[in-house]
């Protein structure tokens, strides 16, 4: 195939997440080439451009300037997506951006209304859906193995209030458990069985929290979590199947993690859809129980010579990377608009539900491609093997 020219790009906002993101889009994908950082604190864009080896650090204006730069990768806080994503399409550039995509609605619309009117793409994360999980379950659900599906079990438990000690952010809005988490597991129950219709709840708030940990510095210290956050609700999607999801911030685990769907000739046992390595156990009554060995790349381990800390957050970028393809293809995104915000509304629908105790009907609908299967990422005398990216364009 022709090689494609790549895709020059900017990423706005350099804190935690951007050290997996620049690590990967710099070195993971031919398409994307990362000419720039920029943060409103410009010392972070600097530091992160050193140690990553970026050349440039630019300003907003600059990038909103530059004719070399088609693609912004937002990472910046959910608060300020709504104004970067505008900014950015007003530019000309396409956009593609961590989860979620606005802070409500409304915005999400004006957004994605401006998207296409400028005929400029604009991609939403999680882009955990396109890692080997999930695609290797949706493989199986598509193949038939577990025959009609009808019915899905999601939860997700953490102490969301002892995590907000170390994670200040989740002390504000968007820092309960089914904002900053359980978006995931929506997003990967539409990704494995498309979209959604109506959804009903019930919801709880996170109580007082007290600092109990020495290291913080912080003990005595007391706050709450903003809104729902424990979460009990159910999704029917468009073709009649039920799933119901529980996301509880207010318990005393760590993590805990249960996901399964339910077909009428077999079950999927599925991984933690916020990691993208999930195992995919398939259980039927007549033989048993297997893994599924996975059918795609993009399966969270580094596969680059150097280790990072952030190396556990995976194949975070394969959205972006995904979009760029997409931008030289003439084509649509996975991790589209149209997905990125029907997530959005899921949650915003369920959270409105336990608010007015009654169900909430989803307007918005979407649908996402599965990733060609047979590519994997994988290594050849311990150097990375670029096979895993030809799904993202074959
Ligand atoms: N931290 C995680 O584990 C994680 C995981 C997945 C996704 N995310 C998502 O990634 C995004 C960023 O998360 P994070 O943990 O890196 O947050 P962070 O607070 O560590 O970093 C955000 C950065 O954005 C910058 N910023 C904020 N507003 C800006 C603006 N208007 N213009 C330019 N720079 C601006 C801040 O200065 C900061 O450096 C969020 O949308 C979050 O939901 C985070």
């Amino acid at each position: 195939m022709e090689k494609m020219k790549k895709v020059k790009t900017a990423i706005i906002g350099c804190g935690m997440i951007s050290n997996i993101y620049i690590k990967n889009l710099k070195n993971l994908f031919s398409i994307i080439d990362v000419v720039a950082l920029c943060d409103r604190n410009r010392q972070a864009a600097q530091e992160k451009a050193a140690a990553y080896g970026i050349d440039q650090v630019m300003t907003m204006e600059e990038i909103e300037r530059s004719e070399d730069i088609e693609l912004v990768v937002n990472l910046t806080n959910p608060v300020a997506h709504y104004e970067v994503i505008k900014r950015m399409l007003l530019a000309g550039k396409h956009v593609y951006t961590e989860k979620i995509m606005t802070a409500d609605l409304g915005q999400g619309q004006e957004l994605m209304a401006l998207a296409e009117e400028k005929k400029l793409l604009l991609g939403v994360a999680p882009d955990t859906v396109l890692g080997a999980g999930i695609q290797t379950a949706r493989r199986v659900i598509d193949t038939g193995f577990i025959g009609k599906v009808t019915s899905c079990v999601a939860s997700i438990s953490r102490n969301q209030s002892l995590n907000s000690e170390t994670y200040r952010f989740l002390r504000g809005e968007g820092g309960a458990l089914p904002y900053d988490v359980g978006i995931y597991y929506i997003g990967a129950i539409i990704a494995m069985l498309g979209p959604v219709k109506q959804v009903c709840a019930f919801g709880m708030p996170a109580p007082e929290h007290e600092a109990e940990m020495l290291f913080t510095g912080e003990a005595g210290d007391k706050w709450r979590i903003p809104g729902n956050n424990l979460l009990c609700g159910v999704l029917c999607m468009e073709d009649d199947v039920l799933c119901c999801l529980h996301m509880n911030g207010n318990s005393v685990m760590e993590k805990d993690t249960n996901f399964r769907i339910y077909g009428t000739d077999g079950v999927l046992e599925l991984g933690d859809p916020n990691m993208f390595d999930g195992q995919v156990k398939l259980m039927k009554p007549e033989t048993g129980e297997c893994i599924v060995p996975h059918t795609h790349g993009y399966d969270g381990k580094n596969y680059l010579p150097e280790e990072t800390p952030f190396d556990g957050y995976g194949h975070r970028g394969v959205g972006a990377a995904e979009m760029a393809y997409a931008i030289r293809q003439n084509r649509k995104n996975r991790c589209s608009k149209e997905y990125g915000y029907h997530c959005m509304e899921v949650l915003f629908g369920l959270d409105q539900s336990a608010q007015i105790r009654e169900n909430y009907s989803i307007k918005s609908r979407c649908h996402i491609e599965p990733l060609k299967p047979g590519y994997f990422s994988t290594q050849f005398l311990r150097n990375g093997r670029g096979d895993a990216e030809r799904s993202l364009y074959d």
